[in-house]
């Protein structure tokens, strides 16, 4: 159960579930401040003993009168500007005068069972109201006559915090915000290492781990999306913290686009994590209010793993929404790496047919059906134009067709941008993102639509919407292949140039809800380039994500473990590719290809008509598989077993919430010579259970399983598996 309590007479609040602990006290000026994080203390007693009150050299005090402690020393919820905190602050306002100077002190406080929405930004939720309490901090500064809302949540099944701060300029003065991050959180010590998510096209989500030094330390996004270079995840563990023991805490940002999480590690000692929208470009004119997105602590007292976990739940069961939410994800065939944008109807629905065949249940036809798209500089924009020379029938005749094979039917569209080649930027050049008298960038040979402009949203909404009433579709990627430069709409006045790149983020969000609104059946994947908008703001609206481009199943053991960190298996959007790879050329077993990619929103990105009749009997074995197991690989509980960033094996197995079936994937990355028989030691099993393990005939207890181990045994020449060879063993209970 969740609890929020203010003691009146200690001024402090406590914030707790079951399993965690939140407490911040009322310094007497009205000055919040952080006192204890982590694990649960249940009723703590006043733990001003924790703060500073020591007078050091240099120290600064804000109020002459007031020398009982100094900002610079103290740990502070939400840190403003200029008073003698010098480390990284949360908010920064422009007054006026010239001033940036603010001094937000307490005015008032609510308690509430269970959570608000977020108005237009996506955000975690609950179903009930007895599953999260909520805690709503007004501080106010009165001088400019703005108050600052801190508002957090607690949820009784998660170990999770959620918060957002809210900006409402009470006075007549447009003041204009320029820094306004979503959550601050300071820290008292320093002996942490820092994990990243860092990454490029085709290598998204590496793990990095580094220790803490002093100083700023961090990761961003100024691209206009959350990015594969840094996905908007920071976790700060303790140095002896591993995949199953040892403190973290896990932060992410729900929120799609540029984005700042900095460390600061100050020379005293403490550090300062500081999560939101970047600064660099925000400039928001605050006539009235301001909503920052949603930032999510996540506490772990057991590891890394547990760590995860946490995440998957939370944003699997209370961020992800709507129809597919719970749902077995479709095994989809997408045409892309096939015929690229080369494609003829026939070529299609033969190979929809074989699909079908096969066993799969949904035909994606990827980009190129629209605007005389032979190539990529022609006809984004146009999804009212049918390419005709390929299909013939139009989408909604093609729809028809899939229909009378039995499959069902998907469409890409890149919503965001435009060709200069289009019938849309002919007649609205006006349209797209550009700097007055200056170059437009082209990126893929193309423009990026000003989303912050409710008529272009409106405008691309009622094409596909169109598409979507005349067609049978029940699918949609959504694709965005270019980074935003230029930023600058012809729609907003000079002193609000600094919201489009939010704006922006929010006319995306405005489409994906008024599309769910009017097709709530429709299950939406995101893609941009790949895995480069892989986070939680997407997560709200479309329940899958293509991870990577990069098909090749050994750079995808890597991709989908770092992607686990915190994203749950069944948002993975997973695929079978053909060999040599088209991006790295390797060649790995077919079975390979197959086990990695299951572990995911499972498909294949290859035309399965020109297999051979063996590959073809392979494929209809492996569909059948998944389809008895996929509860089992979509919605189990998820353990990391061995790292493919620091070891030459790849492991990892999902296990059912009653412990009753696991599958567990074991991948040999290069074969080594004259090795003994090796154990991988399961996780999350039932102890006294008896299982059996497929490929052997003996039983094994749930103890065996997990302190012994699976045996992989190495062939008589003792070289273990070849490369780039998988196991995957079904564990059920007996
Ligand atoms: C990038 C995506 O990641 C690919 O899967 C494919 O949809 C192409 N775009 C199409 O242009």
């Amino acid at each position: 159960m969740t609890d929020i309590q203010f003691n009146s007479s200690n001024q402090q609040f406590h914030l707790c579930n079951d399993n965690i602990s939140y407490v911040m006290k009322l310094l007497p000026d009205g000055e919040l401040v952080q006192v204890y994080v982590g694990e649960k203390i249940p009723n703590p007693k006043d733990l001003s003993y924790t703060i500073s009150t020591q007078n050091r050299p240099l120290s600064l005090f804000s109020e002459e009168n007031n020398n009982n402690y100094a900002m610079q020393l103290i740990r502070r919820e939400y840190p403003d500007y200029g008073n003698g905190d010098f480390r990284i602050h949360a908010l920064e306002i422009m007054q006026e005068n010239g001033s940036h100077i603010t001094c937000f002190k307490y005015k008032s406080h609510e308690i509430f069972s269970g959570k608000k929405t977020l108005p237009s930004l996506p955000a975690t939720y609950v179903e009930d109201d007895l599953e999260a309490t909520t805690l709503e901090i007004t501080l106010h500064d009165p001088e400019i006559d703005v108050d600052c809302v801190l508002s957090y949540s607690i949820f009784q099944d998660f170990d999770a915090i959620t918060r957002n701060t809210k900006f409402v300029n009470h006075s007549n003065t447009p003041y204009h915000l320029t820094k306004a991050m979503s959550f601050n959180l300071d820290l008292p010590d320093q002996d942490y290492h820092m994990i990243t998510l860092a990454g490029v096209w085709a290598r998204e989500r590496e793990i990095v781990r580094t220790p803490l030094r002093h100083g700023i330390q961090g990761i961003y996004s100024n691209r206009g999306h959350s990015s594969s270079e840094h996905n908007p995840f920071l976790a700060l563990v303790r140095p002896n913290t591993d995949e199953f023991q040892g403190e973290c805490f896990g932060f992410t940002l729900v929120y799609s686009g540029n984005h700042l999480a900095e460390v600061e590690a100050d020379t005293q000692g403490m550090c300062r994590v500081s999560v939101g929208i970047h600064p660099q470009g925000f400039d928001w004119k605050l006539t009235d209010s301001f909503q920052t997105p949603e930032a999510i602590l996540v506490y772990s007292k057991d590891g890394l793993n547990k760590m995860s976990q946490t995440f998957h739940n939370l944003l699997g069961k209370r961020l992800c929404r709507g129809y597919w939410r719970d749902k077995p994800r479709p095994i989809l065939l997408n045409n892309w790496e096939a015929t690229g944008m080369n494609f003829s109807e026939t070529q299609i629905l033969d190979m929809a047919k074989e699909g079908k065949e096969l066993g799969v249940e949904l035909f994606v036809l990827d980009d190129g059906w629209f605007g005389g798209r032979d190539h990529d500089k022609r006809g984004l924009g146009d999804w009212f134009v049918t390419d005709e020379k390929k299909l013939p029938s139009g989408i909604a005749g093609l729809s028809q067709k899939m229909k009378e094979i039995g499959i069902d039917f998907g469409l890409w569209f890149e919503p965001e941008m435009v060709n200069e080649d289009s019938q849309l930027f002919r007649e609205h050049p006006d349209y797209v993102l550009c700097t007055p008298n200056r170059e437009k960038s082209l990126g893929r040979n193309q423009y990026v639509l000003d989303f912050s402009n409710p008529e272009v949203v409106d405008c691309i909404y009622n094409m596909m919407a169109k598409l979507l009433k005349e067609a049978d579709i029940s699918y949609v990627k959504w694709d965005m292949n270019r980074y935003i430069t230029q930023c600058y709409s012809e729609k907003l006045p000079k002193d609000q140039q600094g919201e489009v790149f939010h704006r922006y983020i929010l006319g995306v969000y405005a489409l994906y809800q008024k599309l769910i609104d009017q097709f709530p059946k429709v299950l939406f994947e995101s893609c941009a380039s790949g895995g480069s908008r892989f986070d939680a703001g997407m997560l709200f609206y479309a329940p899958q994500t293509w991870a990577s481009d990069d098909t090749d199943a050994i750079e995808r053991t890597k991709i989908q473990y770092g992607t686990s960190m915190l994203y749950p298996t069944s948002s993975i959007g997973a695929h079978v590719s053909v060999v040599p790879n088209h991006h790295n050329h390797r060649v790995t077993p077919f079975l390979t290809r197959n086990h990695v990619a299951m572990f995911g929103a499972f498909g294949y990105e290859l035309d399965l008509s020109v297999l051979c009749s063996e590959e073809k009997k392979v494929v209809a074995e492996q569909i059948s598989y998944y389809k008895m197991y996929r509860s089992v690989f979509q919605y189990g509980k998820f353990y990391r077993l061995a790292n493919p960033f620091s070891e030459n094996v790849c492991s990892w197995m999902s296990v059912t919430e009653d412990k009753s079936e696991a599958m567990v994937l074991y991948c040999q990355i290069l074969a080594v010579p004259n090795v003994m028989t090796k154990f991988l030691k399961c996780k999350g099993l039932n102890a006294n259970q008896l299982y059996s393990v497929e490929g052997f005939t003996e039983t094994f207890t749930g103890n065996e399983l997990m302190n012994i181990g699976i045996p992989i045994y190495s062939d008589m020449w003792a070289q273990s598996l070849p490369d780039f060879t998988s196991k995957l063993f079904h564990i059920q209970s007996l």
